[in-house]
């Protein structure tokens, strides 16, 4: 039996920009109070639930930025709101992994990240902001590592002391307890503020905790690949290619999870020196605009063979998630992909090679002599065929006995 593993990512909630009016305790007001053009947040719940009927899933990311501008009231409803969204989904909090972004700092407050700590413990869920954090699983062969990729953001002491003193005279107005008068966060020198750094003893121990699985599941909420419009510092560590290759180096497939880039991306990084390693990084669009829903299979005895990635976006009018794109990626490298094939699956690739590219279900069960075996280890094996990306199955929403398989050409 393949084995699937679902995870949904969420990112950059950005809270105050969204406009929508909660009460003080993080319910939504009177529907009737509320233009229609600013009730996002509160359809999103209704329209993501079918997607989860439809895909049970068994953990959910959370990958940072709850808040726009570091206000405290926004950090608190914007938890409020998460959290009572994942209720009403029915998740359980033990599968639900909650980190933080760069615009989590209570900036004005030389707090950092405090409040918004405060803010989860007070909904039952640890912020880990030091250290790596490791999470099991039933399926033994993966593991998840949180990495805090924020170590840097707010740090006004790390710069010169003309930043600081400029940062200090443009914040005057707030820190004055009379006036309260909140900066201008258009102003470049916010962006000093937001630097991405992950602590190096963090992913030194990620490096030794590693050995013992096949698949690694990483998470921050930083890209590690510059972005395409360069901010005014560039981040050494994080997209500096540092860590990238730390992760390649461990020779196994990590898929690494991210935010902040606000928009579907997923890079696929290939090391010939490191020939069993895939590194595949996945961004997700800020919420509730879209999310990832990403599956994971396994054989079997759990080796990863294959993750999907299902890019989620809320159409126009708000009336239902639409799922816009959806690809696989094989975790095996070419040369051993044979090696995961029964008698089952040889007979079929034969039979491939020796008839013509596009075979029809039935086709295959009587040219490869399968009518004796059990039709659910042929299909099973069908599947594992499509996902090592020997075949493709061009219609695999439709019932099995419909299928149209085609050959790939790079086995040839
Ligand atoms: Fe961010």
């Amino acid at each position: 039996m393949v084995k699937v593993f679902r995870l949904i990512q969420i990112s950059d909630l950005h809270f105050s920009k969204r406009e929508t009016q909660l009460d003080d305790e993080g319910k939504f007001l009177d529907r009737f109070k509320e233009p229609a053009s600013i009730n996002i947040l509160r359809k999103a719940r209704f329209r993501i639930r079918p997607v989860l009927s439809k895909y049970p899933t068994n953990m959910l990311i959370f990958q940072g930025d709850v808040e726009e501008k570091g206000y405290k009231p926004g950090m608190r409803k914007g938890c409020d709101y998460l959290a009572n969204l994942w209720n009403y989904l029915g998740l359980n909090i033990d599968d639900i992994i909650v980190n933080i972004g760069n615009h989590d700092v209570c900036r004005f407050e030389n707090q950092k990240f405090d409040y918004i700590k405060e803010c989860w413990k007070s909904l039952g869920y640890n912020l880990f902001l030091d250290g790596l954090k490791m999470k099991k699983f039933e399926i033994n062969s993966m593991v998840l590592f949180s990495l805090n990729s924020c170590h840097g953001c707010g740090e006004v002491k790390n710069y010169s002391k003309e930043i600081r003193e400029l940062f200090d005279e443009k914040i005057t107005d707030y820190k004055n307890e009379d006036i309260k008068i909140p900066p201008n966060l258009e102003d470049p020198i916010f962006n000093f503020l937001d630097i991405p750094i992950i602590d190096t003893k963090e992913i030194d121990e990620l490096q030794n905790q590693s050995e013992r699985f096949d698949l690694l599941l990483v998470q921050a909420h930083h890209n590690i690949l510059p972005q395409i419009e360069p901010r005014t510092f560039g981040p050494e560590i994080v997209t500096g290619g540092y860590f990238r290759r730390c992760l390649l180096g461990l020779n196994r497939p990590v898929i690494y999870l991210h935010g902040h880039i606000h928009n579907f991306l997923s890079e696929i990084l290939i090391d010939p020196e490191n020939p069993d390693g895939i590194l595949i990084i996945i961004g997700t669009p800020d919420f509730p605009r879209g999310f990832n829903l990403i599956e994971i299979y396994f054989t079997e005895d759990e080796k990863p063979i294959a993750c999907k990635i299902r890019n989620f976006t809320l159409n126009e009018g708000y009336f239902d998630y639409k799922e816009t794109q959806s690809y696989s990626l094989c975790l095996i490298p070419h040369a051993k992909r044979r090696k995961l094939i029964n008698k089952i699956g040889r007979k079929i690739i034969d039979y491939f090679l020796n008839s013509e590219s596009y075979l029809r279900f039935k086709k295959i069960i009587d040219g490869c002599g399968l009518s004796d075996c059990e039709i659910s280890k042929i299909v099973e094996e069908i599947n594992k065929l499509d996902l090592l990306e020997f075949i493709e199955i061009l219609n695999k929403e439709e019932q099995y006995d419909s299928w149209i398989i085609k050959w790939r050409e790079q086995y040839d």
